[in-house]
């Protein structure tokens, strides 16, 4: 199977394990991104926590994206890297006074607000600076994502948003604040979705949803419909780039929209996942009873999610041409689910050779920690080694 293209002569100078960004994928991606949304006049909104890094930030930012973000630090983050606060929406069902406060003060686009406890507090904050909060209400509209049940987020009893049976008493008791000011609906149904249908359900829904606002005498200027376009983990090389085009002609397709109606998506994983690997040298090869163990000097500290969701990731020899042999392949974390893959194919391994782990680009590094006091990695670019 092809291998992906690494610089290995540049890597041999370099401490690992290390994140590697390949920037000329980021940016055909990116163009491929506003090309098949500005089909259709979508706004999108990157969600920051899929990758965090300042320069993939800044990268994102330059090429017009807005950002969509779930903390403080997020928000900060996102106007430090250039994206303007007239593009940040703010999601997340437990933001802090502080949070809210800089999300004030710069006046960012929006508050994608959780519940009515919330709505309440970001109505004080405003009054006591004299503003008005533009909120967006983030509805459970009850549509399966067949994803993973970690990261499925729009089904009934979950922590996030607003059940649609609670809405109406939403609505009733907002009629009393004048420091928020409701101009859009937000959803978002889960992560690593491939299965069109969801999203083909979710647009439906939004028709639905949209009735029953009108029903209450209530039009919003904005419908967010979140993240969640999945990625081929399977077949990085093959399929770098997700099918940007079909997913945004589902909404154009079947979305019924009311005059100068803004429809916004808040994309992560499908933007960065398929630019960055994890590469990491082999410390040893241990050869038990039955197995052959391939122990990486990377573990779940720098790639948490086959640990944490089972999550496949493709891994590669890229040293190595020699015939496959099959590995276990582990990190050094004092923790029995520090397994990158069992049972993996590979080109035969030696100790000193690269491994690159991929699609790492989403949720990898920002999800990173220092358990066994381990360092956080560096991160390296294609354009700059
Ligand atoms: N908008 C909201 C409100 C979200 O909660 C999320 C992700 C996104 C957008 C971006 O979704 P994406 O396009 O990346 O699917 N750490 C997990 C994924 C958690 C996703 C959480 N929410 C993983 O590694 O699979």
């Amino acid at each position: 199977m092809l291998k992906g293209t690494f610089p290995i002569e540049k890597f041999e100078v370099l401490e690992t394990p290390f994140y590697y960004y390949d920037m000329a994928l980021l940016k055909e991606t990116l163009e491929v991104i506003k090309a098949e949304s500005g089909k259709y006049g979508y706004h999108v909104h990157y969600a920051v926590k899929a990758n965090a890094n300042p320069r993939i930030l800044e990268t994102i930012a330059a090429q017009g994206l807005g950002a969509d973000c779930v903390s403080g630090g997020e928000v900060q983050a996102a106007l430090d890297a250039g994206f303007p606060a007239d593009k940040v929406v703010f999601a997340g069902v437990g933001k802090a006074d502080w949070e809210i406060n800089l999300g004030l003060d710069r006046d960012i686009f929006c508050f994608n607000v959780e519940s009515l406890a919330e709505l309440e507090v970001i109505n004080e904050l405003a009054a006591a600076k004299g503003k008005v909060a533009r909120i967006a209400l983030r509805i459970n509209p009850e549509v399966d994502a067949h994803t993973h049940a970690k990261i499925t987020t729009g089904l009934k009893e979950n922590k996030f948003g607003i059940n649609l049976s609670l809405l109406g008493k939403v609505l009733d008791t907002m009629q009393s604040m004048n420091s928020v000011r409701l101009i859009g609906i937000h959803t978002h149904i889960g992560s690593q979705i491939t299965d069109m249908s969801a999203f083909r359900n979710l647009a439906i829904r939004m028709n639905e949803i949209q009735e029953e606002l009108e029903s209450k005498g209530l039009q919003v200027e904005n419908l967010n419909f979140g993240g969640g376009l999945g990625i081929d983990y399977y077949h990085p090389n093959h399929l770098p780039i997700p099918a940007f085009d079909n997913y945004f002609a589902v909404f154009k397709k079947l979305l019924k929209l009311r005059p100068g109606q803004q429809v916004h998506f808040e994309p992560g994983r499908s933007v960065v996942a398929q630019c960055g690997s994890l590469i990491s040298r082999v410390l040893y090869v241990k050869e038990g009873e039955v197995k052959k163990f391939a122990i990486l000097d990377a573990g779940f500290t720098e790639l948490i999610r086959p640990a944490m969701y089972d999550a496949y990731h493709r891994i590669e020899n890229i040293s190595s041409d020699e015939e496959t042999d099959i590995y276990d392949v582990v990190g050094p974390i004092c923790e029995s689910s520090d397994v990158f893959g069992k049972d993996v194919e590979l080109n035969k391994v030696h100790r000193g050779d690269f491994i690159a782990l991929r699609s790492a680009g989403a949720y990898g590094e920002v999800m990173a920690s220092q358990y066994n006091c381990r360092k956080l990695p560096k991160a390296y670019y294609s354009d700059l080694l």
